[in-house]
């Protein structure tokens, strides 16, 4: 098997994950915006409240998707500030312009490789990011790289999943589908993903490794609402099928065997019903560092 490092030679930095946040997961992010951005909102408060943004500052938001939190950004730097999205998915920066314009929003938006754009040195005070770091292919030369936008005294705000088995929003649907799975290959520590970072230690190395000083990274915790009202379930079940590691996993699965692994999710889902809602409980790293 080649690892990144080969195929970036013969396809180019970060290609794998270009291709598949322009394809189907791009889409679907960008079509369940509403229901994401509810689901994640405790963390986008942790974010907020991690990269404390003052009025004036010029920040980046790596791997904005569809904008939420650079809108948050946007708001906490004001009028004197700036704040720039940058997204490598064309369907999710197209949906955080659309809201810019709805919101009237001074978040500007931009389709970039973070981990290779040429954004220039000492452009901005705030590097942050909820869950848009753990998809570069090489991250210690990525996170080098936007080190060297921040300008001196420049600090960062990093929000990122702790290990698979702390996060049972994702870990309780696909174990429950696992026996009705085909074999699945065990996933390789740290490669690019949702749990890329999941080891602490390797985040601090790699942070670390980029130049960066003065890095902290503590646990945080919360609930997140996979589906609530009447149709509580079945948006949790819809949730867990379309978007998260399951989802990957049942990306080549043929139709005939979708009803059973649905059967069982649901049930796992149904097991976790409290107040009308699917609350699962999700486990973060926020991540601190200075330029
Ligand atoms: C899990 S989504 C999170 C989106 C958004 N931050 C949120 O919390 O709703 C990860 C995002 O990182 C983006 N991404 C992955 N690699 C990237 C890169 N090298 N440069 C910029 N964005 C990247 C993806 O396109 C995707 O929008």
């Amino acid at each position: 098997m080649s690892s990144p490092e080969q195929k970036n030679e013969a396809k180019g930095p970060n290609a794998d994950q270009i291709e598949y946040w322009n394809g189907d997961a791009g889409e679907k992010w960008a079509r369940h915006q509403d229901r994401l951005d509810a689901m994640l909102a405790p963390f986008s408060k942790a974010l907020q409240l991690l990269a404390a943004v003052e009025p004036g500052e010029r920040v980046m938001d790596i791997g904005c998707g569809c904008g939420a939190t650079t809108f948050d950004l946007a708001n906490a730097a004001g009028d004197g500030g700036s704040t720039l999205g940058v997204d490598i998915s064309g369907p999710m920066i197209a949906r955080a312009k659309e809201r810019a314009a709805a919101l009237r929003s001074k978040a500007e938006f931009l389709l970039a490789d973070a981990a290779t754009h040429d954004f220039g040195t000492r452009q901005f005070d705030v590097l942050a990011s909820r869950f848009g770091i753990m998809f570069f292919d090489n991250p210690a030369p990525a996170f080098g790289h936007m080190r060297k936008t921040l300008a001196p005294g420049g600090r960062t705000g990093f929000v990122c999943w702790r290990p698979f088995r702390e996060n049972p929003w994702a870990a309780l649907p696909m174990m429950a589908a696992l026996p009705h799975l085909p074999p699945q290959e065990p996933p390789v520590p740290g490669a690019p993903g949702p749990f890329a970072f999941d080891d602490a230690s390797r985040f601090h190395d790699v942070l670390s490794q980029a130049g960066y000083s003065a890095i902290d990274i503590q646990p945080f915790d919360a609930e997140l609402t996979l589906g609530a009202g009447a149709d509580a379930i079945e948006t949790a079940l819809n949730q867990s099928l379309e978007i998260g590691p399951l989802a990957r996993a049942m990306k080549t699965m043929p139709d005939a065997m979708r009803d059973t692994v649905s059967d069982a999710v649901r049930k796992a889902l149904a097991a976790n019903v409290n107040d009308g809602e699917v609350r699962l409980p999700g486990a973060v790293w926020l991540v601190s560092a200075k330029a």
